[in-house]
């Protein structure tokens, strides 16, 4: 049973969890209250970054003596491992807390219950459940990386209102409002990574940057561009300009890469090429960008990638911005064939909102995929 106050403590921790933004990964966002003894807000804390100190050791300073007795408010299992800081288990046995109220379990195989199991053999009173819904929505990037070791990647399209991705001639600046392109640009500062295919870059040369009006420093993603073959050619913006920019390609191919991969920031990744192709592997190149920190990717690519991407269940949710103009059936499709032959095999989303942006509707929502 939980009390009026630990549930606002929890609605607290739940905002403080936010402040740690994207910068957490491969860490949860976690954020924790401490309630005293008569249930009175006593300190808190939230996880800035990964390798900073966790939201329950920063609440538990912050309480002081106050947390003895108490009771911690978490949105998360508390580890008891020792990674790059201590186990949280300990600090709260340490501090004297009597109760801790948890959203949700951790899936972390080094945590997954372990956590709790400690804390109740230290006499100390465990709740879970309140809130998981949101936490678990809060840190879906996170959970979706534990349990696949993947990067979430989310598709973004701007397409005409008959479903167009750009003219017969290639061209599609712009299908979408100058507010669309804004909100874009926002989208890719909120991410680790954008990623696009080789056709995008030679087609339209795009920046793919955060370039927004105001004076903020906006983090700028990295860019990740596939490629079967690397024939770039001339000097493409996204190579050009300063910050991260990974080539993906067959191994064997980045050889023939000099000219790109002594640009600074420039990286070349290499891939084993699927049988019988020169495409690599989409799943081999999102756990690499998982493992180097990149824990949400936005694809803005043409209609090969993002229906490789599609055909290989791994898109992880859709952006879609729908334009008021008509491009006709000579346009380029979003997608190519996906194997859906009848309607009960679409791909369905989830969770969806829809609003509108300037001149433009925004479809977004999670991809269902059919188990069969
Ligand atoms: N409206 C929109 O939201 C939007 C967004 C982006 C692009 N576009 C439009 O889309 C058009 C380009 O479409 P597109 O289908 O050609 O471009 P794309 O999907 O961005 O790029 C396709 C290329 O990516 C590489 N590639 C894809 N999967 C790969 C894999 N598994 N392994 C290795 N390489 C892989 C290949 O490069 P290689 O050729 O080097 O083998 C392939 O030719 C342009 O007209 C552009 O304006 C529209």
């Amino acid at each position: 049973m939980v009390s009026k106050a630990e549930i606002n403590a929890m609605k607290k921790a739940l905002k403080l969890a936010i402040l740690g933004g994207g910068s957490t990964f491969p860490n949860p966002m976690v954020g924790a209250v401490i309630l005293d003894r008569d249930g009175n807000h006593a300190g808190d804390g939230f996880h800035r970054e990964c390798g900073a100190p966790h939201a329950e050791v920063i609440a538990i300073a912050s309480a002081g003596d106050a947390a003895s007795g108490g009771t911690m408010v978490v949105t998360l299992e508390p580890c008891c491992h020792h990674g790059r800081t201590g186990p949280c288990t300990d600090a709260i046995i340490s501090a004297g807390i009597k109760r801790v109220v948890i959203a949700m379990t951790d899936p972390d195989p080094r945590v997954n219950g372990e956590g709790i199991k400690q804390l109740e053999s230290a006499g100390i009173e465990v709740e879970t459940d309140l809130l998981a819904a949101s936490v678990r929505e809060l840190n879906r990037v996170y959970l979706h990386y534990i349990e696949t070791g993947r990067s979430w990647v989310t598709l973004k399209i701007a397409l005409s209102l008959d479903g167009r991705t750009a003219a017969a001639d290639g061209s599609s600046r712009w299908i979408s409002c100058e507010q669309s392109r804004r909100r874009v640009q926002r989208m890719r500062a909120s991410v680790g990574a954008v990623l696009t295919g080789a056709g995008t870059v030679r087609a339209d040369d795009p920046e793919l940057t955060v370039r927004l009006p105001d004076s903020r420093p906006w983090s700028q993603p990295a860019r990740v561009v596939v490629s079967s073959t690397g024939d770039f050619g001339d000097s493409w913006k996204i190579f050009r300009n300063p910050g991260r920019v990974i080539i993906a390609v067959p191994e064997g191919v980045g050889a023939r890469l000099t000219e790109y991969k002594d640009l600074p920031g420039v990286e070349v990744w290499e891939f084993p090429a699927d049988s019988g192709s020169r495409s690599i592997s989409l799943v081999s190149l999102l756990k690499r960008t998982a493992a180097e920190g990149l824990g949400e990717i936005l694809c803005e690519a043409g209609s090969d990638l993002s229906t490789r991407l599609l055909r290989d269940e791994l898109v992880d949710s859709v952006s879609i911005f729908t334009a008021p103009m008509i491009l006709g059936s000579e346009g380029r499709p979003a997608f190519e064939l996906l194997g859906i032959d009848s309607i009960e095999k679409a791909i369905r989303l989830d969770n969806v909102s829809s609003s509108r942006s300037g001149s433009d509707f925004l479809t977004e929502g999670s991809i269902v995929y059919r188990a069969d």
